[in-house]
Formats: C-alpha cells, structure tokens, sequence
C-alpha cells in the first residue's frame, strides 16, 4: 500500500516535471530566460528634500535619492514592479541594457510604451543577456531623470573574475544635476519659452553638491581609503543637460570599463562623461596620507552656452589623514578642453579583438544639431525667446522628432496608422559645409522640419551610420544614445566626414550605447540589427532631446527561432 502510494507520487511528480520541462522549452524559444531572477519592487514617490538653502518636493524611487541600486549577475532575469504614486507620468529606462527580444520593457515615453500614469503600476521584465558592467536605470518622461536615477551593477557569473586585479573595494559615483524647481513644470516652461532652460543650481556626486555651493558644507559625498589600496570607482553621467569632467586631485584614473564593455587598461588623470555615459576606473591609494577632493566640472563644446561654472565636490580621504588638515584640489581641464575629452576617447579600445562587420548593406549618414525656428506665435516675446527672436530646435538631418501620441511601437505592432512615417532621410536632404558653412540664422534655410519619422531596417542589416555634428546654431559634443543596441565606434575625427580621408579601427573599437560625437565632427559606429522592435536613438543632453533631436529605427522580426518580439505584456500602459 505504502509502495503503491509513493510509486504514483512519483509517476505525479515526474508527469508534472514533464509538463514544467516543456513549458520551460517553450518559453526558452520565445524569450531569453536568464539563470537567477531577481524582484526589484519600485515605488515612484515624491520626497521632500532641503538642498542648497532650499526645501521643496522632489520624485525619486522608494525615497531614495540617488535611488536603490540594483545588483544583478550576467545573464539573470530582472523584474521589477513600477508603482507611480506620484501626480506624474513616468517610465524606467535600463540603460544600456540590450533588451534582447524584450523591447516593451525598454522605457522611453512613447516610444516602446505609453507613460505609467498616476496611481497606476507597470512591471518590466528582461534579462540582462550576455551582459555585465555599469549600468544605470532613470525616468524617460520629462526631465525627471534629474532625480529618478540610479546605478544597475551587473557582476560576472559566478567564479568568472574581472579581467584586472580584484579591487580591495567598489564605489559607485553618479554625477547629476540639480535644480531647485520642479522638473516637469520646467521642461514645459523652457519648451513654451522657445528658449534654453536654466543652468542647474547645482552638479551633484552622489546626490551632493559639496562644500562649494550655498550650504553644502555638510552635504558632500566621501570615500575613505586605506593607504595601498585599490579601488574600482563606477562612474555614471546620469546628469540632464550637461557633459562633464571628473578628476581627483594626485590621483591617476585607469580606465577599464566604458558603457559596460571591457576596454585595455587606459591611465589619465581625468575622465569626460556625457549624460548616458559609464566609465569604470580604478584608483590606487598610492599618494601620501592625506585628504583630496575628487571634482565633477562643466565640459561645455559650443559657443555662447551657459553653464553652471561652480565644481561639485566630494572627499577621498585616507584613513590615518589629519582631520582638520585641508583637502588637495582636483584639477579638471579648461570648461572648452576639447582636446582633453579627445584623449580621452582614443584611449578606448575594446580589451580583445571584436566581431565588428566588415561589409555594411545600410549606410545612413545622419546630421545632428541645433536650429532655429521661425517665431509662429501671436505673443513673440512670451513663447519666441530663442536667438534672432525664434524658437530653439534641435534635429536629425532637418528633422526635428515630435513624439508620437501613442507609443510608435504600439502603432508599428498593432499597425494603427497615422502616428508616424517611415520616411526618415537617411541622408541629409542639402548637402553643404556642415561644419563651417553652416548658416546660424533665420534668413537662410536651416530650419528644420517637424515630423516622426523612422528608419525602417531588415532583420540583420549590417548598419554603418555617421553622425555628422553641424555648425547651425552651434557646434557641439552631443551625446547621442542608442537603445536596443551596442555599436562599434569605429572612426571619428574633426571637420566634415570625408570617406577618402576617414581613418577606421576594426580591430579593437569600444563597443559602447552612447558616443560624445566631437564638436564640429563625426563619428561612425556599426552595428547589425538583430533585435526587433522600434529603438529610440537621441541626444541624451535633454533640452535637445526635448528640442527633437532623435530618430527611431524600426528592426523587423527576422524568420529564424527568436528572431520574433514577443506580443506586448497584458499590463502594458494606456495612454
Ligand atoms: Cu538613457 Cu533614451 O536614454
């Protein structure tokens, strides 16, 4: 009796691990599954924070600020549950994250989903497919990345090291910017303006200003080090309209990490990061015991802009040091070093050889830059307070990108027509002196042309895209993302892009999701476009982005085994 009972238990429990088995199978066809997962549970929650000799409400993730890290490991399932308990409407990015297979879990406002609207939750779930390193997560609506960010650290598997000595400790440092004012109303001010926005009040490490700001003194960020050691300091650019220097004073960087890929060890004494970029570095203890200050500053490429001059500040103090005794000053380049950020980035190149396409079927070439648009509005000195009297823009190839009122994926999958063209020029529409010629005023034709326009690709197109910086209004360093995808940067160089003259590495190009394209100058990456959905490409400085500097590209579904997005979750937003 008790035999025939324990025999159809497990005839049960082997008929269940059958049918558990083949769902498994399944599901592993349709969706990458990721080897442990990982609940993260976020509320989106308005805190009131003093800053700067000022109190006010600010949005931030379960009263974090900067938000709860998330920890993970190569290859594990993420899933994390976004209740927006704020009057706002919001949206997570992972950025840099691939998502492979799972572009409704991506983020950005209207392109992969509507906003999660107030009192309303949405749970994203993706898993981080053969990737590892320094990620960060932040809003994408509005501008409330300027206090809805943090850090997403993704070790090895388990027994894999780092390809550099194991660090005796790990920091993370995440530079921001902050205002005293509400980030929404700000963007909709600065947007109705036809003007640029204000300058932060403040560059923040950690969430700090540090003792150079009106009282700060107390509100500065530190690590405490211990003679000898070694250190891995993850650097995140997290800030809205600012690129950045960072440095700490005596101190040598050792870049071996950027946008989340490996790259040959690199030593400078300070790094640039543009908004959406990571850098790891490690830094030894190796300098007399004392106290220093590591410094966030101001990288500002175009001309006449403003910008917050005043250093976020934070300690790197060895234990041992005087406690009254002074901290050494970190020197940061000149605000215009443009030479300084270029040094920077040819010291990045991939740790191995890579797998970068040799033959392109897709060239696009694409401008990037400012505009000026002819003043519409019945009351100019209300809504037209850009330069020559107009209404700033900003645009790819001419086009500067409204946002659809439904999400562009939505309408491509469920083919609602209406919301967007497939029209994106994948060459500029006029050909002239991009760099140099370009006209920066009203009278002459740069103006650019609303629209939302994508690029539709293949399955697997092998894609080569110049990024072009013009001189419209200005030229500029813009840092410019692209989700679904890491790209190869294989070139770039001052001027106009001259294929004859080009220099290329396929060898051993970073292989990164977000490129400071140089002031008055180009940058082509490379990549295949094996993963469908709609992928967001923008500025990640916000005001440009608000200002419509972005496209999107459409990946088809290819024809092979998980070459097909999965249909939309069921608690996708409405809008
Ligand atoms: Cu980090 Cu579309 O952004």
């Amino acid at each position: 009796m008790a035999n025939l009972a324990s025999t159809s238990v497990v005839l049960m429990l082997w008929l269940i691990s059958l049918v558990s088995y083949s769902y498994i199978v399944h599901v592993t066809a349709q969706w990458p599954r990721g080897s442990s997962t990982r609940f993260y549970d976020f509320k989106v929650q308005s805190m009131r924070i003093t800053k700067l000799c000022n109190t006010r409400n600010i949005v931030t993730v379960n009263r974090i600020f900067p938000g709860p890290v998330i920890y993970a490991q190569e290859d594990d399932r993420i899933i994390v549950k976004i209740t927006n308990e704020t009057p706002y409407n919001t949206t997570i990015h992972w950025h840099g994250i691939r998502q492979r297979l799972s572009c409704w879990f991506d983020g950005p406002s209207y392109i992969t989903q509507c906003p999660i609207q107030a009192g309303q939750s949405f749970t994203y779930e993706f898993t981080l497919v053969q990737q590892k390193g320094t990620f960060f997560w932040h809003a994408h609506v509005s501008w409330l990345r300027a206090t809805v960010y943090g850090a997403f650290v993704v070790y090895p598997k388990t027994g894999v090291p780092f390809p550099f000595k194991h660090p005796y400790e790990e920091h993370i440092i995440i530079l921001g910017e902050y205002w005293n004012q509400d980030m929404v109303q700000l963007e909709r001010t600065t947007t109705a303006s036809g003007g640029s926005p204000p300058v932060a009040d403040a560059y923040t490490i950690n969430g700090h200003p540090g003792p150079n700001y009106n009282c700060s003194n107390n509100d500065v960020y530190k690590i405490d080090v211990v003679p000898g050691k070694t250190y891995l300091l993850r650097l995140i650019n997290a800030g809205l309209n600012s690129e950045n220097f960072f440095a700490i004073a005596n101190h040598n960087l050792t870049i071996v990490e950027a946008d989340a890929e490996y790259t040959k060890p690199f030593t400078t004494d300070r790094v640039m990061l543009g908004p959406g970029q990571t850098i790891n570095v490690l830094v030894t203890a190796d300098q007399p015991v004392e106290k220093y200050s590591m410094a966030m500053g101001p990288y500002s490429s175009a001309k006449g802009a403003a910008f917050q001059n005043i250093l976020a500040i934070a300690h790197f103090q060895y234990s041992g040091a005087v406690t009254n005794s002074v901290f050494l000053p970190a020197q940061l380049p000149r605000v215009g070093d443009n030479l300084a950020v270029k040094t920077v980035m040819d010291g990045l190149r991939s740790l191995n050889k890579v797998n970068v396409p040799k033959e392109i079927d897709t060239n696009l070439f694409i401008t990037i830059g400012l505009n000026v648009q002819r003043c519409h509005s019945k009351t100019p000195k209300q809504n037209c307070q850009g330069l020559n009297n107009g209404v700033m823009a900003a645009s790819m190839n001419n086009i500067s990108f409204i946002k659809p009122k439904i999400s562009l994926l939505e309408a491509y999958y469920r083919k609602i027509n209406g919301s967007f063209t497939e029209d994106f020029p994948v060459v500029p529409i006029n050909y002239y002196d991009f760099v140099n010629g370009a006209p920066n005023n009203i009278p002459n034709n740069t103006q650019s042309l609303n629209g939302t326009r994508v690029v539709v690709l293949e399955y697997g197109t092998r894609v080569q895209l110049i990024l072009q910086d013009t001189g419209t209004v200005t030229t500029e360093n813009h840092p410019i993302h692209l989700h679904g995808f890491s790209f190869y940067v294989v070139g770039y160089g001052s001027g106009n892009y001259d294929p004859q003259t080009a220099n290329f590495n396929l060898v051993d190009p970073p292989y990164m999701n977000t490129i400071g394209v140089p002031v008055g100058g180009w940058t082509a990456i490379r990549f295949v476009s094996d993963n469908p959905g709609v992928w967001f490409m923008h500025c990640h400085l916000d005001v440009h982005q608000s200002w419509g500097l972005g496209t999107a590209f459409i990946v088809k579904n290819g024809k092979g085994n998980l070459e097909t997005l999965p249909h939309p979750p069921a608690d996708l937003p409405r809008c």
